[in-house]
Parts: C-alpha cells; structure tokens; sequence
C-alpha cells in the first residue's frame, strides 16, 4: 500500500478498540484520524492512544457528518440499534464503512443501506468475522474440494455459556430485542452465515422454535432481591452472583469502565449498585431467548441445522459437516477430516497452521487485513463479506424470527 487507510472510528467500545488497535499494529496500513464516543473515559482513552486531533473528537456519531469528509472511511462500532444512521449518514457522504454485524434491526433498513451502497459505488464490509478464521477457512476449503463428495448436511451448534448468557443477554447490552436485536441477529448471525457461506446455495426455507425459559421473574429463587448487593438471601450460592462473577472473580470487568491504578474494589461496588451488571439475572428487563434451533433447506437438498444453547458449561462452536463420501467434525481448534472410501482420518489443528491470536479464532485480523485492502485499492473483491453476501445470511435470520414468533415456516430465497 502506497499509504495507509484512514477511518473514523462510530462507538469507541469494545469493537471500536479491536479495529482501532490494528491501526496502532499495522500503521502502514491503517490510521485511525477521529472517533465518536459518548462516555467521557472512552473517549480520553481513544484519543490518547491514536493521538486524535481535538477537532476530530466528537461526542456521538452525527457529529462526524456535519463537517465534510474527512478520511476513507467510516468504521461503525456503535450498539445495535445505532448502526442505521450512522452507516446511511456515511454512505451519502461519500465514505466506505467497516459496519458491524448486524447491519441494521430491521430488513428494510438492511436494504436501505444496500441500495446506498450499490447507489454511490461504496465499499462495505460487514464483520462476519469467523469467515475470516483459520479453522472456518479450512471447513470452506475441504467443502469447496469435493473431498467429502456431494455437500448433503450440516450441524452446527454455538454453546453461548450460562455466564456469558446472563452477562451479554440476560443483564448486558444485548438482552432486550427491542433495543438491540433478537438473538438470531445479534449472536448468531454469525452461525447463519456461516452456513450460507459453507454451502455456496441460497438457503430455501426455514423454520425456529425457541423460548426464554430460565431467566425470569417466575424463577426467582425465594428470598432473591431486584440486585445482588441488596441483601440477596441466595447470593452465597447463585452461581449468577454479579457480587461472586466481578466483585469477587474480576470477570468481565471490561464493560465496567475501571480507570487504571484505582482500588477496584469500591468502583466495582459503585458499578454494581447502580449499573445494569448489579442487577438479578430473573429480574431484568431482557426479553431475548435462551435457546432456540433453526432448520433449513438450502438448494440442491442441503439440509442444515443449528443450535444456540445458553445452558452450557462449555462455550466454542461444535460443527458437522456431512457429505456423500466423508465428514468432518469440528470441535473448538480441531477437525476430523474422514474419507469413507479409504476409511482413513485426518486430524488438523487450527494452530498448528495459523496465527489465530486475534480475537474470533484470528478472524478479527483477517477481516480487517483484507477490508483495508478492499478500501485502498477500491476493489470489494478483496471482501469475504461484504454486503451482498451479509444481505443473504440476515434474510436468513430474520426469517427464522418470524417463523419463530408466528410458528410457521418462512420462504427465505433471494434478498429483494
Ligand atoms: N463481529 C463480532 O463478532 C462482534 C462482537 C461483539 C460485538 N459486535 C457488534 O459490535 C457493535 C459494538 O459492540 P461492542 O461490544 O463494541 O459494544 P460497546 O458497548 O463496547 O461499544 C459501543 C460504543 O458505542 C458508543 N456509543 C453509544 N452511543 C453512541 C453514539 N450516539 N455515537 C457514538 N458512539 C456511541 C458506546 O458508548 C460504546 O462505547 C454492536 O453492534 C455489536 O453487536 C460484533
């Protein structure tokens, strides 16, 4: 690259800072010159790391657009429920995004932000990471050879893990549907498009059955308060303690805004007692579901099925490929590649072939490396996933919703 890409980073949290972060590692190939973040500690923090110029520095995404455009493009890491505005804001003007999954909570505003983006002639890529890892790769390639015969079906499965569950989808940000997006959308349109990509053919129809069966009020242990610092008679022994997960353990305590060299302690007290991470996993106002499965038939009579399970102690996804003259199995780091004709087995670690020390299994890395150099060369060629095929798997998933919500199946076919 004759020089690096510039961005503006929408949202500087958790997505914002692994994209910002591969500016400060890659410098010849991305530099990040303004950001948008409405929480004071955030923003000092962005700032400070990538030297942002005090003009650039804005407190929520409209800001970026009311001066002209000033860099290649826009990187949208802002909540689920703000990526419409910012991605359709961007695209008017001119810039090329590096949007976050999901593209937008609804169907028609996905497809507002696909006709602006075929309109204006922009590049953008949808971060459906795990196209982009080493091990999901390798799946792809060994499908794509024919060495398992005719594709026939496949099973995937993504155990989300109980703590994980109440932490993001029972206390956290993506808890209630309204707000973010149903769980199809926000946690496994991942899966979904894993799927559509695997298969190469459009999926056909489907059909989804789920509930949110556990964390609700109705099982509520007897003696239980509205947070778990008010006095909770069953605090010692719930294993969803917010005091035991970050009072006590330190998990997840990235959400929790912490300034360094601080005694801990009280802040994550402070946090608890006021914040959304305080609060009884079955007296939250989360809405999204718990479990639920999802079947579809692809053309050429691929059949495939997938669960998302909260109730796990374990959490990675587990896939299995089927086809006509072998399968594969995938668990977490490896796969079992077997041939029915000879009756041999292929075993293939993920690291002993790649660099996956980027988050999502090195997918994170990956998606960036090539969307930088989509943007610099203003060829999307260079894209896994842009939005064409991020369109195809949220069809998908919104379908799946709706047959879900209405118990019927739902024709999926092409996006319109
Ligand atoms: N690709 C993946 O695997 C993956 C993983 C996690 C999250 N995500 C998605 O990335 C997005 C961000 O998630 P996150 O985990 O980084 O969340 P986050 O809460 O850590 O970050 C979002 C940031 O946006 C900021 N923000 C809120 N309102 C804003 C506004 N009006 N203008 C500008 N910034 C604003 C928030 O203060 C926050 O810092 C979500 O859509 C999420 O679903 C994708």
């Amino acid at each position: 690259m004759e020089k690096p890409v510039t961005a503006i980073v929408a949202g500087a949290g958790n997505r914002g800072n692994v994209y910002g972060d591969y500016a400060l590692r890659f410098p010849e190939e991305l530099k990040i010159v303004g950001f948008a973040e409405p929480v004071p500690f955030r923003s000092t923090r962005f700032a400070e790391k990538h030297n942002i110029d005090s003009k650039n520095q804005f407190i929520t995404w409209e800001h970026i657009f009311d001066v002209p455009k000033f860099a290649d493009a826009v990187i949208i890491t802002t909540p689920d429920a703000l990526h419409y505005g910012p991605a359709m804001a961007a695209l008017e003007m001119g810039y090329d995004l590096l949007l976050e999954k999901p593209i937008a909570q609804t169907w028609q505003e996905c497809r507002d932000i696909m006709k602006l983006t075929q309109d204006r002639g922009r590049i953008v890529a949808v971060c459906h990471v795990l196209r982009y890892a080493p091990l999901h790769k390798k799946i792809k390639e060994v499908i794509d050879s024919e060495a398992l015969g005719r594709l026939v079906s496949i099973d995937l499965i993504e155990p989300v893990e109980h703590l994980h569950m109440s932490h993001s989808f029972v206390r956290g940000n993506w808890r209630n549907s309204k707000e973010s997006n149903p769980m199809l959308l926000a946690k496994s349109c991942h899966d979904l498009d894993l799927l559509r990509w695997y298969t190469g053919t459009r999926c056909k129809r489907v059909s989804s059955f789920g509930h949110l069966t556990w964390f609700k009020e109705e099982n509520a242990p007897p003696g239980s308060t509205l947070r778990c610092t008010d006095g909770c008679a069953v605090e010692a022994e719930c294993q969803y303690s917010a005091l035991k997960i970050y009072y006590r353990n330190h998990q997840r305590l990235h959400v929790m805004d912490i300034p360094e060299n601080v005694d801990k302690g009280p802040v994550i007290l402070e946090r608890l007692k006021n914040g959304p991470y305080g609060r009884c996993v079955y007296h939250c106002d989360n809405d999204v579901v718990d479990h639920q499965v999802v079947a579809m038939e692809f053309e050429k009579e691929i059949t495939a099925s997938f669960s998302m399970e909260a109730f796990t102690s374990y959490y990675g996804r587990r896939i299995k490929v089927m086809g006509a003259m072998g399968d594969i199995v995938g668990e977490l780091e490896d796969l079992v590649i077997a041939d029915f004709t000879t009756g041999k087995q292929l075993g293939w670690n993920v690291q002993e072939h790649a660099d996956i020390s980027s988050g999502h299994g090195g997918g994170d890395d990956g998606l960036v490396r090539d969307w930088v150099q989509a943007v610099s060369q203003q060829d999307p060629g260079f894209l896994s996933t842009d939005i064409a095929s991020a369109m195809e798997s949220h069809l998908m998933a919104f379908r799946a919703e709706e047959s879900r919500l209405t118990g019927t199946v739902r024709e999926v076919g092409a996006p319109e």
